[in-house]
């Protein structure tokens, strides 16, 4: 059986992969932030009490920028594989707390990158990196374009995609960048675009609300589904070697897109609803975003299914059960045919 620590477990990716190291047999740690209110929620459904027998899920307090307790972390699990998904990872945000974004996404991954050094253990670690740091670059992008970061996150993991750099070339660690695109699911924070419209599309549907105020609808992205990405990380730390790959669907569309694939599924009409505003303008934007796959594609045998249209109804169809259970959040159960993967992942 692996060992496994996951950093930024509570967050989408993390809560997914989670799921999927656990239906593969891993012994799954994760660490969580200590804060007044539960921040657990997409993880609850995966919980077991530790008492019971065989429990496989072990959640322990941390922060990623605490170093110490970090390199306790990864001396006492000893975990053959860290994926470091920990960030403040809204661009927008990162505007506003631009050394704090330093700290825990730039900073915070040269801690866990210095702690398994330290540790002398084999442990292969995943860097969340990201297509944000294609930035203003031309598309298509793939992993020859030249990093053009347009934000403080940006830029912050631009200093972790090259740390990982180089502590697998300095240091021959097995350290690997996934530059993902953007990818989503119901269980997306709630203030990044897609899901921010489809609680939008749902909330006015029920009557609930007018409007939804937006920012650049010309923006654009290319969208996949989130649980699909997660495999994709986990065939980058199975690989002989280790090495830096995209994930994209290949498929880009504008915000705008997106926003009337939503709207026409709830039978809405969009241009009665959307409203400007412009505090949801950034002030750098990354205008283009469209990723070339192929060599995910060549040798991970990774493919992309679901397509951001598609997207777009599932999330609105999630949103709109979550409102019908009175408000209440509750996560999604994937459907299998959501989850092209899960089926072989179980026969490991
Ligand atoms: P997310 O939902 O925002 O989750 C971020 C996770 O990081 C949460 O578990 C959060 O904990 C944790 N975290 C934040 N600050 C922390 C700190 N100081 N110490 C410890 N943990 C901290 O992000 P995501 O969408 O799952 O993305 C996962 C990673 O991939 C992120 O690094 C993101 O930047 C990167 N990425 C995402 C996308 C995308 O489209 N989703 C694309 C490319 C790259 P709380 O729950 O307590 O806030
Ligand atoms: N959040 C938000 N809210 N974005 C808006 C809005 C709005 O009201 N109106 C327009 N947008 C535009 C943004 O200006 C941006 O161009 C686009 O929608 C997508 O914004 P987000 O969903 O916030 O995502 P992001 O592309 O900035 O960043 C996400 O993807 C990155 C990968 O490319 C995040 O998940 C990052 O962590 C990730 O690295």
């Amino acid at each position: 059986m692996k060992t496994a620590l996951i950093l930024g477990i509570t967050g989408q990716d993390g809560s997914y992969l989670a799921e999927l190291l656990l239906g593969k047999g891993y012994d799954v740690h994760g660490v969580i932030r200590r804060a007044s209110t539960f921040n657990t929620v997409r993880i609850d459904h995966l919980y077991r009490d530790p008492h019971e027998q065989d429990v496989r899920l072990h959640l322990h307090y941390g922060d990623m920028t605490d170093g110490s307790r970090l390199l306790t972390l990864v001396e006492s699990i000893q975990p053959d594989e860290i994926y470091n998904l920990a960030a403040q990872s809204h661009v927008r945000v990162s505007f506003d707390e631009p050394t704090y974004t330093g700290d825990v996404t730039g900073l915070g991954a040269a801690r866990v990158l210095e702690a398994v050094h330290m540790s002398g253990l084999n442990t292969r670690y995943y860097q969340a990196s990201t297509s944000e740091l294609f930035g203003s670059a031309a598309p298509r992008q793939n992993e020859e374009t030249p990093f053009q970061p347009q934000s403080p996150y940006a830029a912050a993991k631009l200093y972790s995609y090259w740390m990982t750099r180089l502590y697998r070339e300095g240091y021959g660690l097995f350290a690997v960048n996934g530059i993902l695109f953007n990818h989503e699911s119901p269980r997306r924070g709630e203030t990044f675009v897609t899901r921010k419209i489809t609680r939008a599309v749902a909330r006015i549907k029920a009557g609930l609300e007018d409007y939804v105020y937006m920012g650049n609808l010309q923006a654009k992205r290319d969208w996949g589904y989130a649980p699909e990405y997660v495999e994709g990380m986990w065939r980058m730390l199975q690989a002989e070697e280790p090495a830096d790959y995209c994930l994209a669907t290949g498929q880009a569309y504008t915000v705008q897109d997106f926003l009337v694939a939503a709207f026409e599924h709830a039978g809405l009409d969009w241009e009665k609803h959307v409203r400007f505003d412009e505090r949801y303008l950034r002030p750098a934007e990354v205008d283009f975003l469209w990723g070339d796959p192929s060599k995910a594609e060549a040798k991970l045998n990774w493919h992309s299914e679901v397509t951001p249209m598609q997207l777009a109804a599932m999330m609105v169809e999630y949103d709109t059960k979550a409102l019908e259970h009175h408000g209440a959040h509750y996560v999604d159960q994937v459907p299998l045919a959501w989850w092209p993967y899960r089926v072989e992942a179980n026969d490991d």
